[in-house]
């Protein structure tokens, strides 16, 4: 029994001249770890007659418990130590930069939706705001496709589980809306926003995009004032020398459809690997609106007349950057993001 109070001041001495923590590790292994003084005495105890043991394994108990406060003290006094030092010698050099914050940007989806609301607020068309959750009467009937029209397999969607209710699948189904609220006045309006459809994601198509749909009413409204309007826009985003081309479509809510192309902006028309060797590039969907539509919005088809159209802004960005892969823009891919 007589190597404890031995162990114990000759620990305690060594404890007291530990001045960093370099040495507390050093001191805590050597006394206190697996293979330590301690744990070796504890050890110790089996090998002792029977009638010893319960002492001395006391004795070890009280010297471990002893050596732990110890232990904790003077570690608690270098750590105290130590930040005096640091305190006194290190000091904070107020002068040095900060550091930088990320500046963030628009996503460039955005900023095409913005320039393209700009280019058509210069030509008088106010910005309206419609809903993304539709019913089925205003995104297909009011516009002219009744509930087993095949041009609804064009614009097959998402749909609640309130039958009716769905995500629009374009933007046209405002066109009913703005009619609705400003009928007999006259219209002049873009209505931008997200459409969605239940579609295989692609490099060409999402399940989630933007459109922008044009609608003008009035009583003197020709296709000459559509051309104009879509010409000059296409100038705008696609630069002064532009030209457009009409072909005619089909849209149930448009009489005469029209599908409007501009000459491609990569090989001015020759024929290239962005416009498919066709010389050009399709921009957008517009006709006449369809008496029917004219009438469902209040408007008599008699005296009123109006053109749509309706775009994708994205499909515009990727023709101006000759971008290939719509799903980037929300795939949230920051090399791709910090471009723009
Ligand atoms: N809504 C049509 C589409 O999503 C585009 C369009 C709008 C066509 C307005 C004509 C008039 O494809």
């Amino acid at each position: 029994m007589s190597d404890l109070p031995a162990l114990e001041k000759s620990a305690l001495e060594e404890l007291r001249a530990c001045s960093d923590e370099q040495a507390l590790r050093a001191w805590n292994s050597k006394y206190l770890g697996d293979n330590g003084a301690i744990k070796l005495a504890l050890k110790k105890i089996g090998s002792l007659p029977a009638a010893e043991r319960p002492a001395y394994g006391q004795q070890v108990n009280r010297v471990k418990q002893t050596l732990d406060q110890a232990h904790q003290e003077q570690e608690g006094k270098v750590k105290q130590t130590e930040l005096e030092r640091a305190l006194a010698t290190e000091t904070l050099d107020v002068t040095l930069p900060g550091r930088p914050v990320a500046r963030g940007r628009l996503h460039v989806a955005t900023q095409t939706m913005r320039q393209i609301l700009a280019i058509f607020a210069d030509m008088g068309f106010q910005v309206y705001r419609s809903r993304e959750v539709e019913d089925d009467l205003t995104n297909f009937e009011l516009l002219n496709m009744p509930p087993h029209h095949p041009a609804r397999d064009m614009w097959d969607t998402f749909h609640t589980t309130t039958p009716g209710v769905l995500l629009r699948t374009h933007t046209s189904p405002g066109q009913i809306h703005v009619m609705r609220e400003l009928c007999p006045e006259p219209i002049r309006v873009v209505l931008p926003g997200m459409c969605y459809r239940y579609e295989q994601i692609t490099t060409r198509s999402e399940i989630m995009f933007q459109q922008v749909e044009g609608l003008a009413v009035g009583t003197s409204i020709t296709m000459a004032d559509l051309k104009g309007t879509i010409t000059s826009f296409a100038r705008r985003v696609f630069g002064a020398e532009r030209t457009i081309r009409i072909r005619s479509s089909y849209f149930p809510f448009t009489e005469p459809s029209i599908e409007v192309d501009v000459d491609c902006i990569l090989c001015q028309g020759s024929g290239c690997g962005l416009c498919k060797q066709t010389g050009w590039l399709e921009i957008m969907g517009a006709g006449m609106v369809h008496p029917v539509v004219l009438k469902n919005g209040g408007y008599d088809p008699d005296k009123f007349s109006g053109f749509a159209f309706g775009m994708g802004p994205q499909r515009i960005t990727m023709l101006k950057y000759a971008m290939t892969d719509i799903r980037l823009f929300w795939g949230n891919d920051l090399r791709f993001l910090q471009q723009f």
